[in-house]
């Protein structure tokens, strides 16, 4: 099954997480979707945006993030359960009970620079296949929210995930981002890289022409495979970001027009995939979702969770 996707831009502030968050959200509630993101940037953002900071710290301090999971994996060559690290009951919106996290922490950082300092790039790579290739069994989708920049940790996503959604700005630094990136994935073409889905325009300011040149100029290029639906600037993405306590309802935090373009972005996401796939393989069968997987409230899990590999 092809329903890996890292979602990247080498720009900061283009709307990534938001947009992780948003998609996840709706994807659960309209589609009825298992969703897994992966924070993948040392600053947590997308963490932080579907559990309270009291409880993310809860996991920091209980090694239960993803940076936990490398460094026994890659670091010490430990046998760790990737099932461990994945979060369930996250996310504010009442009706979205099927996302799931595997959260980051801040020392993100300093793992990569050991695996540069050791020189363990194939073996971070090879444990980044494993666990796609493990989490493609057990979820519909999986989003892996990227930093800016190109780390080796991007590198690797990029590399081993099924595709890639770039969000954008309409202007000019954001734009260079992509460029950025489009030529990083010229690079060793030998080495694999994940299918362009699509780019996105986020944060689109009605009414600016230069916002204007700048998306009729990424439309111009069939390569961008731009998405149709822009999702514009809106105080609503911006609220949507605050987790909010107690939880609210989809409408509560998508209302209007801005839900109205993320639900149609959903669905072009979702039509795009079934294109991409519909030429490969067969599924496989799913096994069960992991029940025995961390809640935010109650982090600490002795026992590996209850999902089986498929037989
Ligand atoms: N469509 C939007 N309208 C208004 N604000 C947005 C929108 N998308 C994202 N934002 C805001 O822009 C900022 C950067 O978004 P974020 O998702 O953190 O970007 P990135 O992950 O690319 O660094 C955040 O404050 C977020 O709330
Ligand atoms: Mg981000």
């Amino acid at each position: 099954m092809r329903n890996t996707i890292a979602v990247m831009n080498t720009k900061g502030g283009v709307g990534k997480s938001t947009l992780v968050l948003a998609l996840a959200e709706t994807l659960s509630v309209y589609h009825g979707k298992n969703v897994l993101v992966v924070d993948s940037d040392s600053q947590a953002s997308v963490s932080s945006m579907l559990m309270t900071i009291p409880n993310l710290h809860r996991l920091q301090q209980n090694g239960l993030t993803m940076v936990d999971f490398l460094v026994a994996r890659v670091l010490q060559d430990a046998a760790t359960d990737w099932l461990r690290f994945v979060v369930r009951n996250v996310s504010d919106v009442d009706d979205a009970r099927s996302v799931f996290l595997i959260p980051s922490d801040m020392q993100l950082t300093l793992f990569e620079r050991e695996v540069s300092k050791g020189s363990q790039h194939g073996r971070l790579r090879a444990v980044i296949a494993s666990l796609l290739n493990e989490a493609r069994r057990v979820f519909d989708i999986i989003l892996v929210d990227c930093p800016p920049g190109l780390s080796v940790l991007t590198e690797s996503w990029l590399r081993e995930a099924d595709f890639h959604i770039s969000p954008t700005k309409a202007d000019y630094i954001s734009v260079c981002g992509l460029e950025v990136f489009r030529r990083f994935k010229a690079l060793n073409p030998e080495m694999g890289f994940a299918e362009n889905l699509g780019v996105l325009v986020n944060m689109k300011d009605a009414g600016s022409p230069t916002e204007e040149d700048y998306h009729a100029w990424l439309l111009s290029n069939p390569e961008n495979r731009v998405f149709e639906q822009v999702i514009p600037r809106s105080i609503v993405l911006q609220e949507a970001a605050r987790f909010h306590a107690p939880d609210r309802s989809y409408f509560a935090k998508y209302p209007g027009e801005m839900g109205k373009a993320v639900r149609q972005l959903c669905e072009e996401l979702l039509t795009r995939m079934g294109m991409a796939s519909a030429t490969t393989t067969v599924p496989a069968t799913p096994p069960p979702l992991p029940q025995g997987t961390s809640t935010p409230d109650a982090p600490v899990v002795s026992a590996p969770v209850a999902a089986q590999p498929a037989t």
